[in-house]
Formats: C-alpha cells, sequence, structure tokens
C-alpha cells in the first residue's frame, strides 16, 4: 500500500511510519515540525525524524504544514494513497487557549483539508482520524464517581466498564482543543456518512509509548517519566491527585487503525485508550515511577485543577473489540512505564532532545 502520514514525526505518527515501513508498505509522512512551535525546544521532533529516517527502508518525508492546502493538493496529485493516517495535531488542551486561531487552523482545517484532498484525488482510500476524549468535554465529570485511598472510581456497576461513544459532546465544556478536535470529528464523521467515504474516527484517551516529546501541557506519562529522571519540579493540577486515566502503548493505537484500514466502517467513531486494565491516578503513577527510577520526584499539588479536566476517564473498548475482535491490548501498564523509564534513561534515543 501507499500510505501518508500526517504527523510522521510525533508519537503516534512515527509509530505508524516503523509499523507499515516495517511491513513493506510505501509511507509518506509529513510533518513540519510544529510540536516545537507549540511547545518550544522541549517540543521539538526533529530527533524522532532523524530516527525514523535512519530506521525506516522505504519512508519519505516532506515538512509540509497541513493548513497549506497547495502543498497538499501537490502532494496528493503525486500520490495515490490507498490508506491516510491522519495524526498530525496540536494536541494540548490547555495550550490551545493561548493560541485559539492556531489551534483551530491546525486541527479543524487541517483536517478538512485533508479529507477534502482525499475525496478529491482518492475517494476508495480508508482515511483515519486521531480524535481525542475531549470532544466529551467534561461531560464524563456527571458520572457519579466514588473517592478511594489513591484514586477516583466510577460508583455505579454500569459505568465499570468506561465511558462509550453514546456519551454527549455537546452543551459541555471542552477547552478550545476540545472544541477544534470535535469539528473536526464531526466533518471526518461526515465525509464517511455523506460521501460514504471509508472514514474512522478514534476518540484517544492517554495515548503513550517512548517516543513521545513529552512536555508539560502534553504527554503526561512521558513528561512525569522525564521529569522524575532529569529533575525539575511537577505540577499536580487538583481532583488531590487522584484523577484517573487509561493509557494506550502507540503499538496498539495502530494495531486498531490497521484492523481498521482492513475492514473499514465509513463513519464509525471508536473510543481508544487503555481501558480499566491500563488505569492509573496521578498519585499512583508518580510512586510507580519513583520505584522504576530509583528516584524522588520534586511535586507540589496546586489546587485548582486544569478548566474542564476529567476527574476519572476510562475509555469503554466494547464497541471496538465487538467489530474488531483481532484487536486486544497488548501492552499493559507496567510494561509502557518500564519502557519509558528504560528510554529515557537511554541519551542515545533521545540525543537531540533538549
Ligand atoms: N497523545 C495523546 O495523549 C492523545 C490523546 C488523544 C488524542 N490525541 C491525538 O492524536 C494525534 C496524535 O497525537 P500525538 O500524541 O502523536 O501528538 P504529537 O504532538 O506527538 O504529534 C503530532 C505531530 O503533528 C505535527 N504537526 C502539528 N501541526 C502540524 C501541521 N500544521 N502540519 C504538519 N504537521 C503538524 C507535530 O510537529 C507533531 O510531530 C493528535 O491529533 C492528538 O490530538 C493524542
Amino acid at each position: 500500500m501507499k500510505i501518508l502520514v500526517t504527523g510522521s514525526s510525533g508519537l503516534i505518527g512515527s509509530e505508524a511510519v516503523e509499523h507499515f515501513d516495517g511491513q513493506g508498505h510505501e509511507v509518506f509522512g509529513v510533518d513540519n515540525n510544529m510540536r516545537r512551535e507549540f511547545f518550544g525546544a522541549a517540543g521539538d521532533t526533529l530527533w524522532n525524524l532523524e530516527r525514523l529516517k535512519s530506521k525506516a527502508k522505504r519512508f519519505k518525508h516532506a515538512a509540509i504544514d497541513i493548513r497549506d492546502r497547495a502543498a497538499l493538493e501537490e502532494l496528493f496529485k503525486l500520490q495515490r494513497f490507498e490508506l491516510i493516517v491522519h495524526c498530525a495535531g496540536q494536541p494540548s488542551h490547555d495550550k490551545a487557549r493561548d493560541i485559539p486561531l492556531l489551534d483551530f487552523e491546525v486541527n479543524a482545517l487541517g483536517t478538512i483539508n485533508l479529507l477534502e484532498m482525499t475525496r478529491q484525488h482518492c475517494p476508495e482510500a480508508v482515511f483515519v482520524f486521531l480524535s481525542t476524549n475531549k470532544v466529551y468535554g467534561d461531560a464524563p465529570n456527571e458520572i457519579p464517581i466514588k473517592e478511594l485511598e489513591t484514586r477516583y472510581d466510577y460508583a455505579r456497576p454500569e459505568d465499570f466498564g468506561g465511558v462509550a461513544e453514546t456519551c454527549r459532546i455537546d452543551r459541555t465544556l471542552h477547552s478550545l482543543f476540545g472544541a477544534s478536535k470535535a469539528a473536526a470529528d464531526l466533518v471526518a464523521q461526515e465525509y464517511g456518512r455523506y460521501f460514504n467515504m471509508k472514514v474512522g474516527v478514534f476518540r484517544g484517551g492517554c495515548l503513550t509509548g517512548p517516543s513521545h516529546s513529552g512536555v508539560e501541557l502534553h504527554g503526561f506519562l512521558s513528561y512525569l517519566v522525564k521529569v522524575t529522571l532529569t529533575g525539575g519540579r511537577y505540577s499536580v493540577f487538583g481532583y488531590k491527585g487522584k484523577q484517573v486515566r487509561d493509557n494506550i502503548h502507540s503499538h496498539d493505537v495502530v494495531r486498531a487503525i490497521e484492523e481498521f484500514a482492513a475492514n473499514p466502517r465509513p463513519g464509525e467513531v471508536y473510543n481508544l485508550g487503555g481501558g480499566r486494565a491500563n488505569s492509573i491516578s496521578m498519585l499512583e503513577a508518580i510512586a510507580r515511577i519513583e520505584q522504576l527510577s530509583g528516584r524522588k520526584l520534586d511535586w507540589r499539588y496546586v489546587e485548582e485543577a486544569r478548566k474542564g479536566d476529567h476527574i476519572c476517564y476510562i475509555s469503554n473498548l466494547g464497541k471496538f473489540q465487538r467489530d474488531y475482535p483481532n484487536w486486544k491490548i497488548t501492552r499493559n501498564l507496567e510494561g509502557i512505564l518500564q519502557e519509558m523509564v528504560r528510554a529515557q534513561s537511554t541519551p542515545k534515543l533521545h540525543s537531540t532532545r533538549t
């Protein structure tokens, strides 16, 4: 297959490049290193691009901005893609309030640019869009919870499996990021339903793995490991540090994309996170990473929670597992944490990171 991966130097994009290149597909990556513009030097993804260039066999890269329709048009005229994995984005909930226009241009406009290019040049291609659980805004906070010693959890047995795709996406507080992604999410669904294109939308929980250029504003586990290993102060915002996230390894995300691509369901939406088994609270994550790294984290507690932040979010994976029974979580949380501590302790892999 000829595959386009946008955001190819990022966490999920780079995993997709490696995975599909390893299978012998022809993979084109588009990434203009905008993560550096969003988050400064610590968000620079060039180290990951260099890693891909040296590792992947058939990988070609172009530093195209997905807002640049003319440049995309050129690319799509030259290449007839069979699969588009759209991972490029402004990924931070909090950052969006400082750059509302840029955030919307990249997340919403960039997405419709790619969908429209696909419709015009390769309408039979499969298109996968990486959306987010922030499209639900703070609606998941309406689920009754109970407080345990180190975490919150859902109080009712019917919520045990987590948040399903039936959760409403409007009349909630999203953050501007959640709103720009919700716009893109709806437009992507529409290209699936209205034009009957093979579009799939994945609403990510916490996506994680060793290739994240973790920064305070995005990439929670990666950044937590980084601060624990290299020093500096970590801030925990609100909810007594008992807020819960479900974490999925980038490999399992790409496997889900692969399953969808092999048997696409036009316009379908799936929640994709680590599920209950891979869920962890802030307090629990700090304790485990301290144990694994043998270092003490310098952290402070900030009373005020991040605006619109989820208290307890666990993705219900039931719908995806029913539609794609070959897929399952293969990387457990303990393995994910160990790999991250190992990777960030190895200066070679992250040598160009600051
Ligand atoms: N990581 C998570 O926890 C998470 C959770 C839910 C959803 N998502 C979504 O999944 C997608 C991938 O996330 P990630 O963690 O790999 O993010 P990432 O920041 O690691 O990767 C995104 C990449 O896109 C590139 N990019 C940004 N703007 C661009 C533009 N205008 N043109 C070209 N390239 C551009 C960046 O340089 C970066 O390398 C994002 O859309 C994000 O919103 C991520």
